[in-house]
């Protein structure tokens, strides 16, 4: 059965595009062993030793083509304000006339291929089916480990369904007697662009992550959020994870923190309090609808993780380690000698021998072995502690929200909201340092609201509108609890104060005892602090002043924050909800008067 209009592009794309062959995916193992075959046999993949990491290769990319490019990342909305202040934007029809010269002829001498895939379980009523064709196996071999990708994709989508359409080249086309290079893309033009109105994707010259895997940041959250608005649904970059507490009760939580800001780590913690249990249910996106029930449902839209390398250890993160036993694709990883792969952090020292990422040599290097954007890609459903109901249609109920940041100073471990609308103040205001995730400087701090900055898909302002929505859709009291959490305030020695990873259950269990109103919260200026004693730190040695710092509010440093906010807030002019320009006056009178009273 074939898809009359799915049919039509790809004929279309063929002609632009002149591959020399096409190929249809249909996710089979033995496509996706084609695939790294076609890489080793390219120099873009070296098989890892059989003995530690059966079915698992290193590719290690172009030094200029190793994260997301948010400079070159465009929302082409049909206006200009509907992309709003935070993206870049281009007009629909001169972009698409920039990127058909691009294009024309890009894919000559390689393959184009075809992927059908599904963001969501392949049928299930909230699952959404997108095309992407590349000229990529290595975006093919990820495609198939983080979306559902083959031909029941195509029975679903049946003779006329709607499908989002993915275009990606990597920009460099070969010439009749012209080798390939290990990694192909382009280094003059890069360009991942977006139409929301059409439901379109088109990315052009680089192969790396989120610019070349159009299923997780292009379509399942750009595109997405432009749905969720229209549909009154939420896409968004979250994990979601499962909490089970010592009595058995489960509790299903979601956190927005930036990218390389913690959400893998968070969604397979081991918890350090006895008793506690924690799965997990998505580590990156998660798609919130309201269900029958009233309540907020997550799911998690895709079929894998595509996660950060550096600072995974059996120490820091020992479920991302298990689930790295067979099967993954490495990218940046440094190779050791006996063709295992070595990053910053997965232990004490670097192993003797290795070559690094850009195929040095490592030994006595003050370099940095692997990329800090290094990453792993391998299926979710290798993970040890994935939940059973990972894949419900349904979704999971969620009973907490949390918002968080990379902030060295200021920002309290744990902060709740005071109600929906102040959770959405919180969210909408996060700040956070950036990290190497994206191309550009590393430590700045920016505004990243619910850490979409860089991926809503249309005018923040309007995006915050739509959160403070849902307050209208249902019972105020079946929405989630609101935190804003913090691991990374570090003390006057520049070291992290909070242990974090497994010791995040602490908070962790503090939420839900909040939940539960069993806990004892103190109200400040800016929401709600756990009371003296009211963390559980059983069993944790830190420093006496530690604690102190941690749950600090700073009232000069965030009377500070509060010019940063309202800064940021002039940006969007009129698109500032009324309700988020109250949130900043009333949490500066509440400084205020916490200053007068203090003095
Ligand atoms: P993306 O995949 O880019 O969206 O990142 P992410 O949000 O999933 O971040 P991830 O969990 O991969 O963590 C990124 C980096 O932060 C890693 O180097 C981690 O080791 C480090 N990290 C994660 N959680 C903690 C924590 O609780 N404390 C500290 N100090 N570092 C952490
Ligand atoms: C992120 O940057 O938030 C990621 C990695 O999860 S990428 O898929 O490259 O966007
Ligand atoms: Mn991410």
């Amino acid at each position: 059965m074939r898809n009359a209009k799915l049919d039509a592009w790809v004929e279309e794309a063929a002609a632009l595009c002149k591959p020399d062959r096409i190929h249809w995916c249909d996710g089979s193992t033995a496509e996706h062993d084609e695939m790294i075959r076609l890489m080793v046999h390219a120099g873009t993949a070296v098989p890892l030793d059989d003995a530690k990491r059966p079915g698992s290769v290193l590719v290690r990319s172009h030094p200029a083509d190793v994260a997301r490019v948010e400079d070159r990342t465009f929302i082409c909305s049909a206006r200009k304000e509907d992309a709003g202040p935070t993206n870049n934007w281009a007009e629909p029809a001169e972009m698409k006339a920039t990127l058909r010269g691009l294009f024309d002829g890009a894919m000559a001498g390689r393959t184009m291929y075809v992927i059908p895939y599904s963001m969501g379980p392949v049928g299930s009523p909230i699952a959404n089916i997108g095309v992407e064709i590349t000229d990529s196996p290595y975006v093919v071999a990820n495609m198939h480990l983080m979306t559902r990708v083959g031909t029941r994709v195509l029975e679903v989508l049946g003779p006329d369904g709607e499908f989002v359409r993915g275009l990606h080249s990597v920009g460099m086309p070969l010439g009749p007697n012209e080798p390939d290079v290990p990694w192909p893309h382009n280094i003059e033009h890069k360009y991942i662009t977006h139409f929301p109105e059409t439901r379109e994707i088109m990315s052009f010259g680089s192969g790396y992550g989120g610019n070349a895997l159009l299923g997780k940041k292009c379509h399942a959250l750009r595109i997405a959020s432009v749905q969720a608005r229209d549909e009154g649904w939420l896409a968004e970059h979250m994990l979601i994870l499962k909490l089970t507490n010592p009595e058995g009760k489960r509790y299903y939580i979601t956190g927005a923190f930036p990218s390389a800001c913690g959400k893998t780590n968070l969604a397979m913690l081991e918890p350090t309090l006895p008793g506690w249990r924690v799965e997990t249910v998505g580590e990156d996106i998660a798609w919130m609808k309201l269900g029958a029930d009233g309540r907020l449902r997550a799911i998690n839209p895709e079929a894998g993780f595509f996660g950060v390398a550096p600072g995974t250890s059996m120490g820091s993160n020992p479920n991302a380690m298990r689930t790295l036993n067979a099967d993954a694709i490495y990218t940046n990883c440094a190779i050791t000698p006996e063709g295992d792969v070595w990053w910053e952090g997965m232990t004490g020292e670097a192993p003797e021998g290795m070559t690094d990422w850009l195929r040095r040599p490592h030994n006595g290097s003050a370099r940095k072995a692997a990329h800090p954007n290094a990453r792993f890609t391998v299926a979710a459903r290798q993970c040890p502690v994935i939940a059973d109901e990972w894949e419900d249609p349904e979704g999971v109920p969620i009973d907490a929200i949390l918002f968080g940041g990379r902030r060295s100073s200021t920002i309290p471990l744990v902060t709740e909201a005071f109600d929906w609308a102040h959770g959405t103040f919180l969210g909408a205001t996060a700040g956070s340092e950036t990290t190497a995730a994206a191309v550009g400087a590393v430590g700045q701090l920016r505004r990243d609201p619910m850490a979409m900055l860089p991926f809503c898909g249309y005018n923040m302002g309007d995006y915050w509108a739509h959160w403070l929505s849902f307050e209208g859709r249902t019972d105020a009291a079946k929405l989630p609890k609101v935190f804003f959490v913090n691991w990374f305030r570090k003390g006057a020695d520049g070291k992290f104060l909070w242990p974090g990873f497994g010791d995040n259950s602490r908070v962790l269990k503090w939420v839900t005892e909040r939940i539960e109103g069993t806990a004892a919260a103190v109200d400040s200026p800016i929401g709600r602090l756990p009371a003296p004693d009211a963390l559980d730190l059983s069993g944790l040695a830190l420093p006496g002043s530690a604690m102190g710092e941690l749950l600090a509010v700073d009232v000069d440093g965030w009377l500070d924050e509060v010019g940063l906010i309202r800064d940021h807030f002039a940006r969007f002019g009129d698109k500032l909800p009324a309700a988020m320009a109250d949130a900043v006056d009333q949490l500066e009178a509440r400084l205020r008067a916490a200053k007068a009273g203090a003095a």
